[in-house]
């Protein structure tokens, strides 16, 4: 490490810190500039941008990950790639290449990284990445120009420590529309999300779980975290809709299901009456990491899955061999780990 930072690593929380370096690329005339590292965290855009007004942006969320060794990796920035760019075909944004976006998120971690926190504390170095329409544009229709920017800081757990269940709500409220976009990644989906979450936070809730938007009866998403289940026969289940978001982590734990612990895997509905089929369920993300589910409350009843204080087996499992891969202690499935 080049520089020292004044951090206490194991206080970290998921808040913004601003780190020295950012990277830019501007869209303009059909095609994207070389791109750039900035140190100026501060963007000067139209007030007539798409973005402010209409929504017309979509954002990333990945992690570079100190290993033992004191080297750094990154956990399947392909797949963000993939997926920053089928949010941007629905919102009518321009194609981000795979190499280009790989590219900033590898110069902004070596730009700072001296922000990467080290092995052994938990903390690791979230990316996001955004794309956003700006220009002068009143008319509800795509921008001319785009940024695409990649930032980055050092965070600790998104929900309270570490690996210790936490209890959900089910809500009233969608996410998305069934047909909407729900399963990109576009900030729309998190705008409706406020209201639900602050209601949920103020019954005492870690945050709300939001059924499925034509029926009100499926699980879909457990805040910015997708729902997986253990059946008493040991199947993972978890459940499978277009406004779900397609999470990373979520597919990255079916193949560690299946090919790490010999589970059967099924992606299919999870109806909010049925909880009781689980003897375990987890939130997953990039951000919540496997968040262990104590308790879902659903029509006024608390149902508590394996305890609402001890983390059941196989979820345990589960955590032990994604943060071995994401650190470099478990060997990875080809193509996982990409070394900065
Ligand atoms: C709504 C939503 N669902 C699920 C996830 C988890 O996705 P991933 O594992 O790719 O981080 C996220 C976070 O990115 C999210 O915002």
């Amino acid at each position: 490490m080049s520089k020292d930072v004044n951090i206490d690593w194991s206080k970290l929380t998921f808040d913004y810190i601003k780190t020295d370096y950012r990277y830019l690329s501007i869209w303009k005339d059909g095609q994207w500039d070389d791109g750039k590292l900035a140190e100026d965290n501060m963007l000067t855009i139209s007030e007539a941008s798409t973005a402010l007004h209409y929504g017309q942006q979509c954002f990333e969320g990945l992690k570079a990950y100190r290993t033992k060794d004191g080297k750094i990796q990154l956990f399947r920035p392909n797949r963000n790639a993939a997926r920053m760019n089928d949010s941007n075909a629905k919102l009518l944004m321009p194609e981000i290449p795979e190499e280009k976006f790989i590219d900033a998120c590898m110069q902004v971690v070596r730009a700072n990284e001296h922000f990467v926190p080290p092995y052994g504390t938990g903390a690791t170095l979230y990316l996001r990445p955004f794309m956003i329409g700006v220009g002068n544009n009143i008319g509800v229709k795509p921008a001319s120009e785009y940024i695409f920017s990649v930032f980055c800081m050092p965070v600790g757990p998104y929900f309270k420590g570490g690996l210790a269940p936490c209890n959900f709500i089910i809500s009233d409220y969608d996410r998305a529309a069934p047909q909407g976009t729900g399963g990109q990644k576009v900030g729309g989906n998190y705008a409706a999300s406020m209201q639900p979450h602050k209601i949920a936070a103020e019954k005492g809730f870690t945050d709300c779980i939001y059924l499925d938007p034509a029926t009100h009866t499926k699980i879909e998403e457990v805040g910015a975290a997708n729902f997986f289940g253990i059946t008493k026969d040991n199947k993972f289940i978890t459940p499978i809709s277009p406004s779900i978001l397609p999470s990373i982590t979520k597919y990255s734990l079916i193949d560690i299901a299946k090919d790490y612990l010999n589970l059967e895997v099924l992606e299919r509905d999870v109806l909010a009456d049925n909880l009781s089929e689980f003897k375990e369920a987890g939130a997953c993300g990039t951000a919540a990491v496997i968040t262990p589910i104590g308790g879902i409350s659903y029509k006024d009843e608390l149902h508590v899955f394996h305890s609402e204080t001890e983390v059941g087996p196989i979820v345990k499992e589960l955590y032990r061999i994604l943060c071995g891969i994401q650190f470099g202690d478990v060997e990875a499935p080809e193509g996982w780990i990409y070394k900065v």
